[in-house]
């Protein structure tokens, strides 16, 4: 089978098709003829080899994908040959909180991922899907879309008449805007790109600021919330944004701290977290219990996620390329 890998090729971004026989099952496990997969931020940090410090070279990339059971291993009772399904980012985060073996098994990072034209996962590492979604739509819920369920309905979840700040156009945002205006809240984003904020608007967004025309956008926001700030932040920009963000947010407000765009080290004034009695919450993706939970929401709403561009598998490198220059808004979706 045609498969991708992570090898020290520079010249070819450190992503390599190759060959590999198709994978056997052990006991508990599916095969999966992969349909379409979905890229995350993180996927080119793994490229890069930025992601984590225990990066082996060999592994395939990619957490997030949808495709047909064609093969069922010993002892497999919960699922059928036929059915399509999503990956799980983290296999073993089923439920409860989450632990360093659960936090192990996320598929594209130091254990193999999903970029292979066959896919052998434990029964427990895969989940139906919405019927009404496209294979392309379906592939893009595993991380974005369950980072941002976990981050805005999950614990404290945001509510009817809350204003929410999202950062930037891209995956997760787009994710957290839809679930914000499922929940009735008020939504403000931020963008580079104008024509990115209209489309932003197109999606229910009920404000937006360019930060790049805006360099202190904390003072809109707060112009924008009558002086108070927003009730939830959801934070993607990393530690280049969190300074902002804590100004923006009201006292007592909430920040649920995903992304590392701007990086993760730099200078933080941790002063308006204690002044304001703000919440911090860093958040990794989510478990299968709210993958479920999430799934039943989009069906209800007949949600769509934003699917940006589609490459066929053989065009993968463009894929990563589209990605690093940042022209998407939404996601970036490869077609097996
Ligand atoms: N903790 C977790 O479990 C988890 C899960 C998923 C993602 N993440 C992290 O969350 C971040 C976003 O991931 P993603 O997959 O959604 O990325 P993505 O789809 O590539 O989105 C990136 C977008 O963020 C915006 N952006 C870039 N720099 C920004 C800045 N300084 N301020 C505000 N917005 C900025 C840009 O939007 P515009 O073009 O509109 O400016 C860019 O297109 C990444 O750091 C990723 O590693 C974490």
């Amino acid at each position: 089978m045609k498969v991708y890998e992570i090898q020290s090729k520079p010249e070819s971004g450190n992503l390599v098709l190759t060959e590999r026989p198709q994978p056997q099952l052990a006991h508990g496990q599916v095969l999966l003829k992969m349909r379409s997969a979905s890229l995350n931020y993180r996927d080119l940090q793994v490229l890069r080899r930025t992601y984590t410090a225990e990066q082996p070279f060999g592994i395939v990339p990619l957490s997030d994908g949808v495709g047909e059971i064609v093969a069922l291993g010993e002892g497999v009772t919960k699922v059928k040959v036929g059915e399509r399904v999503a990956t799980l980012f983290m296999p073993e985060w089923q439920a409860g909180d989450l632990t360093r073996e659960k936090a192990n098994s996320a598929l594209g990072g130091a254990a193999n991922g999903i970029l292979a034209e066959y896919v052998a996962l434990p029964q427990d590492g895969v989940i139906s899907v919405p019927p009404h979604l496209s294979d392309e739509e379906a592939a893009t819920l595993p991380c974005a879309a369950v980072t941002a369920w976990h981050a805005l309905m999950v614990g404290e979840s945001l509510k009817a008449g809350e204003t929410v700040l999202l950062q930037g156009t891209g995956g997760v945002s787009l994710f957290a805007l839809q679930f914000a205006k499922m929940a009735g809240a008020r939504i403000i984003i931020t963008s580079s790109s104008d024509e990115k904020l209209d489309r932003a608007r197109q999606l229910g967004a009920h404000e937006g600021i360019n930060y790049i025309a805006t360099p202190n956008w904390y003072k809109r926001v707060l112009e924008l919330t009558d002086g108070r700030g927003v009730d939830h932040v959801v934070e993607v920009g990393g530690v280049g944004t969190l300074n902002h963000s804590m100004r923006a947010a009201r006292y007592g407000g909430r920040i649920t701290y995903i992304g590392v765009l701007t990086g993760n080290a730099g200078e933080v004034n941790v002063f308006s977290l204690i002044a304001k009695n703000i919440r911090l919450q860093g958040i990794y993706v989510g478990s299968r219990v709210m993958f479920e939970a999430m799934n039943s929401a989009i069906a209800l709403h007949t949600l769509h996620p934003v699917v940006d561009r589609v490459f066929p598998f053989s065009e993968a490198h463009s894929a990563f390329a589209y990605m690093q220059s940042g022209q998407h808004f939404g996601k970036i979706v490869i077609r097996f």
